[in-house]
């Protein structure tokens, strides 16, 4: 296939005010941390691009006095209809700055500006118009509390460096349209458009300590997770992390929602539709540099046509542009660190010393920056860790199979229970094995497509709770489990 040369096609960064340093959000204003700072790179280049403060115990405890006060004094007491004109206000000055968020957060994560540009912002908004639209119609959501719903109260809310933006927008629109105030710590790689965030809370005149946002690093995470006065925990991250928590709460009166990993299988049947399969391949695992909880990181393969999709995804493979993620024609930008590059490498060694066969597709890479190649295993067997484990980068795992049944088993073959997507051209066997995939969310003859109004969350080791939708109003209000 030949292969297209593109000129450059730079987005500018002009549109992003970056100051040199960062403070907490704690009531309404940004103060000083009293930890020890840190820097936030960008990971496609190193370059340095703020300073941020790290919050301390007592920052994050002065954090959760500040939600405390306003939950009793300001937002329980607050009418639904008043609560949703401030999110309706924050989604449109998420529109109206769009751009500025797409940079930043492409800058400080390494995505593609197409992906920060077309899918992060935009949701993120569309989780606060969506979520707005409850906040006076709770009483008629079919929640705990029936026509009176009753938040927690204080939410302490942490989220990991994948979709930093829209993490945030799945934690704070839900807590907030029911009538929760937030401490919300970001990860400690991808802080800046939380912090962006708070100065649209200052835009919106959201009033002082509804939402908070201290930066730090996991001891910030555990002084939250730790502190006596947070009603409700909600956590995005690893599963290890979110094991922690769920210790650390029990026999607390805490209640608690995680999201974590997983290893989804994505099925291919030998009636589906060939090329468009190979698309949902690659949108399912190349996507955000496969940093992707629900990522289709395993592909089940029909054995009778498994040679054929290798030799036309390793094609398609060949297309993909890897490079500098503020360019608009980017496809796969940088790794989000050192650190998530380092166990990428670990995993896939692993994976070649375990006897299955690597491929990528040889595509040059930047000199600075922290980079992986688009890399296909193929001769994968259940045993392999890269058949188990998550490795959160650009790698696929490929296994075949015979028969539904076979895929089945395979498919359900993993601790995790995120995900899944099945290819074929009969609705009967879609819904056959929509039933049998112990996965949370199933797409059929698609990947990875998500919307405000469905409800997303796992089984097993994937966590527990549902983020979107009216189901993911239920985790913030009294009377349900988590
Ligand atoms: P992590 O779980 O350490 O980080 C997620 C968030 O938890 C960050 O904000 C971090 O500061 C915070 N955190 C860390 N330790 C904490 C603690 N003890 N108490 C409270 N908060 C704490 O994930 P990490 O190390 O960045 O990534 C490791 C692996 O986790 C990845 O390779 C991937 O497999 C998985 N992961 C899954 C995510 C998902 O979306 N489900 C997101 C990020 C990572
Ligand atoms: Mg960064």
């Amino acid at each position: 296939m030949p292969k297209f040369e593109y000129a450059p096609a730079p987005e500018s960064r002009s549109v992003v005010d970056l100051k040199s340093s960062y403070g907490l959000f704690i009531n309404g204003e940004f103060v000083d941390g009293s930890g020890t700072s840190f820097k936030s790179i960008s990971p496609a280049t190193e370059e340095v691009l703020a300073e941020v403060s790290a919050a301390s115990e007592a920052d994050v405890d002065a954090a959760v006095k500040a939600a405390r006060t306003a939950y009793t004094r300001v937002w329980s007491k607050m009418s639904g209809a008043d609560r949703g004109k401030y999110l309706y206000r924050i989604a449109r000055i998420l529109q109206e700055r769009a751009r500025e968020f797409a940079v930043l957060e492409t800058l400080d994560n390494g995505k593609p500006i197409k992906e920060s540009r077309d899918v992060d912002i935009p949701l993120a908004a569309a989780h606060f118009f969506y979520n707005a639209g409850w906040a006076d119609k709770l009483g008629y959501a079919a929640l705990p509390g029936g026509a009176n719903p009753q938040p927690h109260g204080v939410v302490g809310q942490i989220i990991p460096w994948n979709f930093p933006m829209l993490m945030l927008a799945w934690k704070i629109a839900p807590a907030l349209a029911t009538g929760n105030t937030v401490v919300l710590k970001p990860a400690e790689t991808t802080p800046l458009t939380a912090l962006l965030f708070a100065e649209v809370c200052q835009q919106a005149d959201l009033p002082p300590g509804v939402v908070n946002i201290v930066t730090g690093a996991g001891p910030t995470g555990q002084a939250i997770v730790d502190h006596p006065g947070i009603d409700k925990l909600a956590f995005t991250g690893s599963t290890g992390v979110g094991k922690m928590i769920a210790r650390a709460i029990s026999g607390t009166r805490k209640k608690a929602t995680l999201e974590l990993g997983g290893k989804a299988a994505n099925i291919v049947f030998d009636d589906a539709a060939i090329d468009q399969a190979v698309e949902g391949i690659v949108t399912g695992i190349f996507f955000n540099q496969g940093h992707v909880c629900c990522a289709g990181s395993r592909l089940l393969v029909q054995e009778t046509i498994a040679d054929e999709v290798e030799s036309r995804l390793k094609r398609r493979l060949e297309t993909l542009r890897v490079g500098d993620p503020l360019d608009k024609n980017t496809d796969v930008g940088a790794i989000n660190s050192k650190a998530q590059l380092d166990r990428i490498i670990a995993l896939t060694d692993a994976g070649e010393g375990e006897g299955a066969v690597r491929w990528d597709n040889g595509c040059e890479l930047p000199s600075k920056g922290f980079w992986f190649r688009p890399t296909v295993f193929t001769g994968v067997t259940q045993t392999h860790r890269i058949a188990q484990e998550e490795i959160f980068g650009p790698v696929l795992s490929v296994l075949t199979f015979r028969t539904p049944q076979e895929a089945v088993a395979k498919a359900n073959n993993t601790p995790y229970g995120l995900s899944a997507g099945i290819w074929t051209e009969k609705g009967s066997r879609i819904l056959w094995m929509a039933d049998q995939l112990k996965a949370g969310v199933v797409w059929a003859n698609t990947f990875n497509q998500f919307d405000p109004t469905s409800p997303f969350g796992g089984y097993k080791e994937s966590g527990y709770g549902r983020e979107g939708g009216r189901h993911g109003l239920e985790a913030y209000v009294k009377g349900t489990q988590s």
